[in-house]
């Protein structure tokens, strides 16, 4: 089953002034389904964020077409479309974007009170989902006395507790230390693999998107290429080196330390 569905999305930045139009995208079509991992990457200025705030529902393209879940997101009404956003997506940012004056559990729990819910039923949720990450021990902890590691894990059970269909990540280790986003990106992995969930996530680091299954590769608005992962993640890293150094137009010849 088809999660998301985009289809020759475009967005042209400043139609206004003719002389200084941006096309951001031109022409992207997308297709991610269930139970997929996929990368986006690209160099800066190729479009990623401008994708994923589209696919996110937080800006409009100019043209094209998007489904998620089957459902026409570019159709609905700003209150149905905030409804569909808390229901069925989850987002991971590169700086976590915790609320301070929430503990790690309240934070959590945030999704799930919005909707509605309240009492043991949502504190056990919540603990589950602590616990699957490694962080039941930090759940009465404010962000302030949590490393940027943590911070980031409680985000990610933030962005899943509600078991949305598709968790979006915008540079989700852009700010953490190798040996942290290495963690994090072995709980995508496990919430890919364990928990079936379904993940897209824009990154310019080879080493995070050689975690994903498959990545998209984007320059100037377009796909350039796509590239599935082979049978182990070092080779995988490899192909993925060398993708984006014919997409930069340089060779790369030498290994890189990083595995
Ligand atoms: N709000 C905006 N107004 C005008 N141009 C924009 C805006 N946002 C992005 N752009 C332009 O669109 C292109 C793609 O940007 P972006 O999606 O941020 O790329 P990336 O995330 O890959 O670095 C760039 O040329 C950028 O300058
Ligand atoms: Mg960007």
């Amino acid at each position: 089953m088809s999660v998301l569905k985009a289809k020759h999305l475009t967005k042209v930045y400043g139609a206004r002034h003719a002389n200084a139009v941006t096309k951001a995208l031109n022409g992207i079509d997308l297709d991610v389904e269930n139970g997929e991992f996929v990368s986006i990457m690209g160099p800066s200025g190729s479009g990623k964020t401008t994708l994923l705030n589209i696919l996110a529902g937080i800006d409009k393209p100019t043209s094209g077409e998007l489904w998620i879940q089957g459902q026409d997101i570019a159709k609905m009404k700003a209150s149905q479309l905030a409804l569909f956003r808390r229901r069925h997506l989850g987002f991971v940012f590169q700086d976590y974007n915790l609320l301070d004056s929430l503990t790690a559990a309240e934070n959590v729990a945030l999704p799930l009170a919005l909707d509605g819910k309240r009492g043991v039923a949502v504190r056990n949720k919540v603990l589950d989902t602590l616990k699957f990450l490694g962080m039941e021990a930090n759940a009465d902890k404010y962000p302030y006395e949590m490393s940027g590691g943590q911070q980031q894990r409680v985000a990610v059970a933030r962005a899943v507790v509600h078991n949305p269909a598709l968790i979006l990540a915008d540079e989700p280790t852009g700010n953490l230390d190798s040996a942290s986003a290495k963690a994090l990106l072995e709980i995508f992995q496990r919430l890919n693999q364990e928990h079936g969930s379904t993940i897209l996530m824009v990154t310019h680091d080879p080493f995070a998107a050689s975690y994903s299954r498959r990545v998209v590769f984007i320059k100037d608005g377009q796909v350039f290429s796509r590239l599935d992962a082979p049978r182990t993640r070092e080779v995988f890293f490899q192909e993925i080196l060398q993708t984006l150094a014919v997409l930069e137009g340089t060779r790369s010849d030498m290994a890189p330390a990083r595995m």
